[in-house]
C-alpha cells in the first residue's frame, strides 16, 4: 500500500492510474476506522481497479464549539486497517497543505445546507462540501464511496456532483450497525458505558417507526411523538431533531405518502449521535 501525504504527487498518481486505464474508487474518511469505513473500502475495491483512501480530519467542517481537536486519530492503526482490506492508496495530507495561507474559497448548498444537521452545526456542511470537491480535484476519482449513515452529507454531496457536473459516480452504503444495533460511528468512542446503553434508543425508535409504519400509521406528529419518548425515557439524552423528510430536498413532510427518510440527531451526555432510515420503501 503507498502511503501519499503530498497533493501534487497524488495528483500526478491518479493521473498515471487513469492513463493506464484503471478505474479509481475514493473513500474519502476522517479516520479512526471502524468496520463502517472498512465496509466503504470493500465497496470501492468491488467498483473499481484502484481504491484511493483518504485520512483528513477536515478542520472546516466543525464549529468553533465542536470536538475538532478531540476527534479520535489512530493513524497507524488505520493504515494497518486499510492495507488488510486491500486499499492502493492512503492519501493523508497536512491541515496546512490543504488550506494554506489565503485560502478563501467556499462550496455552499443553498436549501440542504441549511436543514437537519445543518441548523444545529452552521457552515458544516459548507466544510464538507468545500474538502470532498478538493478530494475529488486531488485524486480525481470515476467513483466515490459514502456512508448512507450521514445521510443528508451523501444527499447534498450528491447535489453538488450534479450541480457542478462532476463526472463522478457518488455510491451510497447502507449504515453499519454494531451487534447490538447502534449505528458505527467514531464518536460512539467518547460515549460511557452508561451513556451506550442510552445510546440504544436511536435503533429503537428508528424499529419503532417501521412497526407503526406498517400497522398503517401515516401520520408524522403522532409518529414523531411516539419516537420522541422513547429517547426521552433514556438518561443522558437531548433530542435535536427527530425529522421526516423527502428523500432528496430533505423538507419535512406531516405525511407519509411515499418514500420518506426518517432522521435523527440525539445528544447522548455530550456526544452527538446521528441515525437514521428510508420508511415507505417496499414496506
Ligand atoms: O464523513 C466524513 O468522514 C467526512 O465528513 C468526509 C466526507 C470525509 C469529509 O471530511
Amino acid at each position: 500500500m503507498e502511503i501519499i501525504d503530498n497533493i501534487h504527487e497524488m495528483q500526478s498518481r491518479s493521473e498515471a492510474l487513469k492513463m493506464a486505464g484503471h478505474s479509481v474508487a475514493l473513500v474519502p474518511t476522517m479516520g479512526f476506522f471502524h468496520e463502517g469505513h472498512l465496509e466503504l473500502m470493500r465497496v470501492g475495491k468491488i467498483h473499481a481497479d484502484d481504491l484511493v483512501v483518504s485520512i483528513f480530519v477536515n478542520p472546516m467542517q466543525f464549529g468553533p464549539s465542536e470536538d475538532y481537536a478531540e476527534y479520535p486519530r489512530d493513524m497507524d492503526s488505520d493504515l494497518e486497517k486499510a492495507e488488510r482490506v486491500g486499499t492502493g492508496i492512503v492519501f493523508c495530507p497536512t491541515a496546512e497543505q490543504m488550506y494554506p495561507d489565503g485560502f478563501q474559497t467556499k462550496i455552499g448548498a443553498e436549501k440542504l445546507s441549511g436543514r437537519l444537521c445543518g441548523i444545529s452545526r452552521p457552515g458544516h456542511f459548507d466544510g464538507v462540501l468545500t474538502v470532498v470537491a478538493k478530494l475529488f480535484h486531488i485524486t480525481k476519482p470515476h467513483l466515490a464511496i459514502f456512508g448512507q449513515k450521514d445521510y443528508q452529507q451523501l444527499t447534498i454531496i450528491s447535489r453538488m456532483v450534479k450541480d457542478l457536473n462532476m463526472d463522478i459516480r457518488i455510491v451510497g452504503v447502507p449504515v453499519v450497525r454494531e451487534p447490538d444495533g447502534i449505528a458505527m460511528s467514531s464518536r460512539n468512542s467518547y460515549l460511557s458505558p452508561d451513556e451506550r446503553k442510552s445510546a440504544l434508543c436511536m435503533k429503537q425508535s428508528l424499529d419503532l417507526a417501521g412497526e407503526m409504519y406498517a400497522r398503517g400509521e401515516r401520520r408524522v406528529p403522532e409518529m414523531r411523538a411516539a419516537l420522541e419518548r422513547i429517547i426521552l425515557d433514556q438518561p443522558f439524552t437531548e433530542i435535536d431533531y427527530v425529522s421526516f423528510c423527502h428523500p432528496t430536498t430533505l423538507e419535512e413532510v406531516e405525511v407519509i405518502d411515499g418514500e420518506t427518510v426518517l432522521a435523527l440527531a440525539v445528544m447522548v451526555g455530550k456526544t452527538r449521535l446521528i441515525d437514521n432510515c428510508i420508511i415507505a420503501k417496499g414496506q
